[in-house]
């Protein structure tokens, strides 16, 4: 397979459904001695967190090669980059702005809008400058306001320079995975820490909501969650119960404050002492009402009854994977968006996130990823297969614009469209990028 093929009629061949490509501030710049440290540098210094020792003070040398990758953005003929802000190069730890790392954004953003290329700005893409994380981090309350303030100074600093703001990134891993899971920065590890860190991260977005209405009144203002369906293994009830208790667990807990002003009703099983510190008006602003949501896509899981949590994931051992061991399953996207199309009143959609991981080769000057191609494809049908069944979908974003830091995996797993050689800093577009460059191409034209 080469191409890329979505039927004519397609919502995604029309002009104005925007695609483009997506990366985050510490998976690429590096140059972290010119910001504060955040709380992925301190999870990458304590051994045994990051699977090959790796960190980010390098990463894709995006600060000093970014006017590179902005051309390389430009030749894939995207709408839209969606990029993340670094909050601890944009602020110094009294709260004042450094002018230095406001300023490489300013200079990016206004390449990228001389280029005709929209800004897709997410304010929060999970690196938490460390001093915050040392008085509490996401169970202080105060980091809410906090970050509403970090989000006031930044949008008034970045001006008209930004299509769209997302105020959080996936608030699942920073909490689920940072505070309760531990698998991901700080590294804590206890479940009323997860639930009390989604909380203040929610009404850190609120708040941030807010303000950015106020100072970028002209740009789309929303959240970017993540969502990975929930499926029963068997028709049995109690795998059946299983399935739900984990999508209110993972899923819900995320949309329904937002949307609906209240926690999924499984909140009530909750420990007292596990149980979030809410205050009078906390939800009237967590729902302040979103431009658009983001929704980023990867997999599925599979759940059966388990009587110590209540579910359990299955290993689905002979179904398709990607390289991070994550299934290949593109019905659960349409079938995602169709169930939060019937669950909740949606703002429009972009899917701010999908892609895969795969055991690229570079060989030759060319890396052939037909099985990241073959995941784009049917993918992207899948979204056609929603929108067609009434999801009101905009906008679509390759995760990731190019090889990168992936968290817990350090550089072990591959999700770019093009290849980065860490060691020269070589960049070469696979042959799913190139697909994807003459697919939006391809499109204009229908
Ligand atoms: C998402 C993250 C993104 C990237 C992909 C693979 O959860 O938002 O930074 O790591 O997964």
């Amino acid at each position: 397979m080469k191409n890329i093929q979505i039927p004519k009629d397609s919502r995604l061949c029309q002009k104005d459904f925007i695609f483009g490509v997506a990366t985050a501030s510490f998976q690429i710049e590096g140059s972290a001695d010119s910001r504060l440290p955040c709380i992925w540098d301190t999870f990458c210094a304590t051994p045994g967190k990051i699977r090959d020792g790796s960190d980010g003070l390098l990463a894709c040398d995006h600060v000093n090669l970014w006017r590179d990758d902005v051309k390389l953005i430009q030749s894939l003929g995207v709408d839209a980059y969606r990029l993340s802000i670094s909050w601890p190069r944009v602020m110094f730890a009294d709260g004042s702005l450094n002018p230095a790392g406001v300023d490489f954004y300013i200079q990016l953003l206004d390449e990228l809008k001389a280029l005709n290329i929209k800004a897709f700005v997410t304010l929060y893409h999970w690196d938490l400058p460390q001093h915050l994380e040392d008085k509490g981090g996401w169970l202080n309350r105060e980091t809410a306001y906090l970050f509403a303030d970090y989000a006031d100074k930044i949008s008034q600093a970045l001006g008209d320079r930004v299509y769209s703001y997302a105020t959080l990134n996936e608030p699942f891993c920073s909490s689920y995975l940072g505070y309760e899971a531990g698998i991901h920065a700080p590294g804590k590890q206890q479940k009323a820490w997860g639930r009390q860190a989604a909380h203040h991260l929610l009404l850190a977005h609120g708040l941030a909501l807010k303000v950015l209405k106020k100072n970028s009144p002209n740009s789309l203002n929303g959240l970017v969650l993540n969502f990975t369906p929930c499926y029963a293994q068997t028709e049995d009830p109690a795998d059946v119960a299983a399935a739900q208790l984990a999508d209110d667990y993972f899923n819900q807990w995320y949309i329904k404050p937002v949307l609906d002003g209240a926690y999924p009703k499984s909140f009530a099983l909750l420990s007292d002492s596990d149980k979030p510190v809410i205050h009078d008006g906390d939800f009237a602003i967590i729902s302040e009402p979103l431009d658009f949501l983001g929704v980023n896509f990867y997999t599925r899981t599979v759940y059966q009854a388990c009587a110590e949590n209540g579910f359990a994931p299955v290993d689905m051992v002979d179904a398709p994977k990607t390289d991070i061991g994550w299934e290949i399953y593109p019905q659960a996207f349409t079938d995602l968006l169709l169930s939060l199309h019937q669950q909740y009143r949606l703002p429009p959609v972009y899917i701010t996130e999908n892609g895969a991981a795969m055991d690229d080769k570079l060989q030759n000057g060319v890396v052939v990823d037909e099985d990241r191609l073959g995941y784009y494809q049917a993918h992207l049908l899948a979204l056609d297969s929603a929108i067609r069944q009434g999801v009101r979908v905009d906008g679509y974003f390759a995760w990731s614009l190019m090889d990168n830091f992936e968290w817990a995996e350090g550089y072990l797993k591959r999700f770019g469209i093009v290849y980065v050689d860490y060691q020269s800093q070589q960049r070469t577009i696979k042959q799913s990028g190139l697909a994807y460059r003459d697919f939006i191409q391809s499109r204009k034209s229908c």
